[in-house]
């Protein structure tokens, strides 16, 4: 080659060979970060119709046993479930007992500190665990994963860990296991972008009556004391086809209840840009299906639009009990906590509910000591909470989130103060769940029932329509049926009632 062709060639590109270069490296690190979390990607999501296990780790889970142990949400003991259904596709068999367990996965729940703190105890538990069985692989996945800090601590105090993996990557657990086998160091996949939406995911469900349905991801809402938007990701919802197939197939196996989920369900279909569909629509499709029961959780007031109220008010298996966190009765605090809402409008939502199912049980989730709540707003909460008459509600003191806006706020209300605050809302709520319970004394409800009591086996329990739990004594072929109770006493937050009979779909009755 003389001088000159070889310039020439110089000016020629090669293709770039595409080499992967993943085998070289001995560990795995994708660490999260919050700010790039927070970013709302315009990139569109992609759905995988299905999901495939290589062949090359069938078997892996071979005479290897794993447990996993679920803190927070339903969202995460749903996700449980999946991670369940893929250990036992590659092999793997479940156990109850961590001792005797191969892998062990925490499952972990970020929205308070408390949460937080209850899996770094166990995982300073586990060492012990790890320091019998050397080969035992300690992993630790959902919410708190998705910290930055979190993630660093593990790093840092944890070393005994194994393997740290996201919310928007489970599907990835035979490779992040793979990789976990083969490095000795610790294993860290957690993408900031979130994931797509990927279908036909093995699962093992934990019940045969009650069954969670996943209908969207993610939140962008951004609360200003939510961790859940950074964590969960951006909102991408499942087709409808996909959700009522399998509502349809749940139907077919026999179970009784639905309960469809999300971190702000009624935005359902919002990120849809081919067809206008929306909550109320999947509802009025589900409502067609053979099964006695569909709920979800958890709704957003500002998204809780009419069509969707006007479908559930054709009852039917549409239950009359609806999850409506309000988090404050005050219109300040509502602002600062960009819940863009009001007091005035939440007022009239909850009317316009009312008016349209009568008889509608409403429970809620409230937040007391936000950043410098005054006493005369935690008064406006409960004052909200006698005039909507909620049935039951998850209370809480206000925990800072890392990363979350509502962290950097200063705050002048005491620890003590906050507690107090608690005290007194929970002393209301009490109030008002009892008074309902009262009401029902006498009434026949339907049940549908679980299992046996927890402390006695000739005791069966179950759920109304409205979530309400049912003692009562019957025979345990009930066990997964819809029977009737008569309603005797009214405990502090459960009923006891006498057996009437089974509820039969042909409208026989069973004594
Ligand atoms: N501190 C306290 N409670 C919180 N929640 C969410 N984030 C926080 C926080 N930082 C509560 C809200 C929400 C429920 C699931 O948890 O009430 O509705
Ligand atoms: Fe968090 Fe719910 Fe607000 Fe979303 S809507 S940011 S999940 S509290």
């Amino acid at each position: 080659m003389n001088e000159e062709q070889r310039l020439a060639s110089q000016q020629i590109k090669q293709p770039k060979e595409e080499k992967d270069y993943s085998k070289y490296f001995e560990k795995v690190f994708t660490a999260p970060s919050l700010k790039d979390a927070k970013k709302r990607g315009k990139e569109e999501v992609k759905y995988h119709k299905d999901f495939d296990i290589e062949e090359k780790y069938l078997g892996m889970g071979q005479d290897r046993k794993f447990y996993i142990r679920t803190y927070g949400c339903q969202m995460n003991e749903h996700d449980t479930e999946v991670m369940a259904g893929i250990f036992m596709q590659l092999g793997y068999t479940p156990t109850e007992m961590i001792e005797e367990a191969d892998v062990v996965l925490l499952n972990t729940c970020a929205i308070r500190e408390n949460a937080e703190n209850k899996v770094f105890g166990e995982l300073g538990f586990l060492l012990k665990y790890k320091r019998k069985n050397p080969e035992m692989l300690i992993g630790v996945c959902g919410c708190m994963s998705q910290e930055e800090s979190v993630v660093n601590k593990i790093l840092k105090q944890y070393q005994h860990v194994d393997m740290v993996f996201g919310t928007h990557n489970i599907h990835r657990l035979p490779n992040i296991l793979h990789d976990a086998y083969m490095s000795k160091e610790m294993v860290v996949e957690v993408w900031s972008k979130e994931g797509d939406v990927i279908e036909n995911l093995p699962k093992k469900r934990i019940g045969s009556i009650k069954a969670w349905v996943n209908i969207m991801y993610g939140c962008d809402k951004f609360c200003t004391y939510c961790i859940v938007p950074y964590t969960r990701g951006k909102e991408r919802s499942r087709r409808p086809e996909e959700i009522i197939q399998e509502v349809r197939e749940l139907a077919a196996q026999g179970y009784k209840e639905i309960m469809l989920l999300g971190q702000n369900v009624n935005a359902y279909g919002k990120d849809f840009d081919d067809i206008e569909y929306r909550l109320g629509d999947l509802m009025d499709e589900l409502r067609k299906i053979d099964i006695p029961r569909i709920r979800f959780t958890t709704s957003h007031p500002r998204d809780f639009d009419d069509h969707l109220i006007k479908v559930l008010a054709k009852g039917g298996n549409l239950v009359d009990h609806i999850h409506l966190p309000v988090q404050s009765g005050s219109n300040e605090i509502l602002k600062i906590m960009a819940r863009k809402y009001t007091r005035e409008h939440f007022l009239q939502l909850v009317d316009k509910i009312k008016a349209a199912i009568p008889g509608v049980t409403l429970t809620t989730d409230i937040i007391v000591g936000y950043p410098n709540e005054t006493e005369e707003q935690f008064q406006e909460t409960l004052d909200l909470y006698r005039q909507v008459g909620f049935d039951m509600a998850f209370t809480y003191i206000y925990s800072p989130r890392e990363g979350t806006p509502a962290a950097k706020m200063v705050d002048n209300v005491t620890e003590e103060e906050k507690k107090d605050r608690l005290h007194r809302l929970n002393a209301v709520v009490s109030e008002y769940s009892a008074k309902a319970l009262k009401g029902l004394e006498g009434q026949t409800v339907e049940v549908l029932v679980e299992g046996s009591s927890k402390r006695r086996d000739d005791v069966l329990a179950g759920y109304t329509r409205k979530n309400r739990l049912v003692n009562f004594k019957a025979d345990p072929k009930f066990i997964g049926k819809l029977v009737n109770v008569k309603i005797l006493e009214a405990k502090s937050y459960s009923l006891m009632g006498e057996f009437v009979e089974e509820v039969t779909k042909e409208g026989e009755f069973v004594k």
